[in-house]
């Protein structure tokens, strides 16, 4: 039987290599960086499928030059890169990958939600710093984590797995979601976006980046922020106004920031890395070789389904 032909933008952890190479034609060599758009336009042009990452931009003029492409599985929960609707007009199904990368997303929120409020960064800089003059007992001192108040913003499957990893520090949790949960949490309190913002100590954003959310968090927003409370972001960029959030960093209206995610990925502004008061990490959220094996493996599921003429378990559009 002839294997369909799969275009994959990016090289993904070597058993998910394996299982492409094993059971598909495979039509490009993908490498570690974004590949220029040229290149995606040639592997569309003759795919069945593709795979692809948040960082290709799949657009109605891509789209329109793939002639037999049936489905694009995207690598990540969000798909705020693919054109859905135009996908849709063009009879292309795009699948994304839910729950796999849930807990390693929630666990690495916590990272930010700890290292900025404990200043981790600056501690292991001092630590290696050869310079460290010894315990002191006014050094670093960062903010209690325990027993404050945590704001989720959205609460899907990482903002409530968000917020379960807060009963082990007797935190109080404030959520605001668009959809009324099912079978909320009894200590989970529900607010409006204002009151939550002016309530919390850390701010946590889970939401996906839509027309709707694009600047949801602005120089308004910020300003309802307690100037002892930290925005942490593993969403995705644009849902916060970036110049704003500079200006209320550098004012010290709010203490400080846990960033994953970035306005213009992979632009980190200058600004912001000269300020001690933020942790930047590369959008890191799901990076667990575990969780990337998951997201690949439900990527060929859901190829393999549409490829048979089934619905495939992740469909989006
Ligand atoms: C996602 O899945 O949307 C994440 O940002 C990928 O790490």
């Amino acid at each position: 039987m002839s294997r369909a032909r799969l275009y994959v933008s990016r090289l993904l952890p070597d058993p998910v290599m394996a299982a492409i190479r094993e059971r598909f034609e495979l039509l490009s060599t993908p490498g570690e960086h974004v590949p220029p758009k040229e290149r995606i336009r040639e592997g569309f042009r003759s795919a069945e499928a593709a795979l692809v990452t948040l960082t290709e931009h799949i657009d109605e003029e891509l789209l329109s030059t793939a002639a037999s492409l049936k489905v694009i599985a995207n690598c990540a929960v969000g798909y705020d890169n693919i054109d859905v609707q135009a996908a849709r007009r063009r009879g292309i199904v795009v699948t994304n990958t839910p729950e796999v990368l849930t807990d390693a997303t929630a666990d690495l929120t916590w990272a930010l939600i700890l290292g900025v409020a404990r200043r981790l960064v600056e501690g292991d800089a001092l630590a290696r710093s050869g310079s460290w003059p010894g315990w002191a007992p006014t050094q670093l001192l960062g903010a209690d984590v325990s027993g404050r108040v945590l704001g989720i913003v959205g609460m899907g499957r990482i903002g409530q797995a968000v917020a379960r990893r807060a009963s082990g520090f007797a935190m109080r949790v404030l959520y605001c979601t668009r959809r009324s949960l099912m079978d909320p949490h009894p200590g989970w309190i529900h607010l409006s976006l204002p009151e939550l913002l002016g309530e919390s100590d850390f701010v946590s954003l889970h939401i996906p980046l839509t027309p709707e959310t694009h600047h949801l968090i602005g120089p308004e927003q910020l300003r309802l922020m307690k100037p002892s409370a930290f925005l942490i972001n593993t969403a995705r960029g644009p849902i916060v106004d970036e110049d704003a959030l500079l200006d209320a960093l550098q004012e010290r209206r709010i203490a400080g920031a846990g960033l994953d995610v970035y306005e213009r990925e992979p632009a980190v502004p200058e600004v912001l890395r000269k300020l001690p008061t933020v942790v930047l990490l590369p959008h890191l959220g799901s990076a667990t070789l575990a969780t990337r094996v998951r997201m690949g493996v439900m990527c060929l599921q859901n190829i393999q389904a549409v490829i048979d003429g089934q619905r495939p378990p992740n469909q989006v559009n």
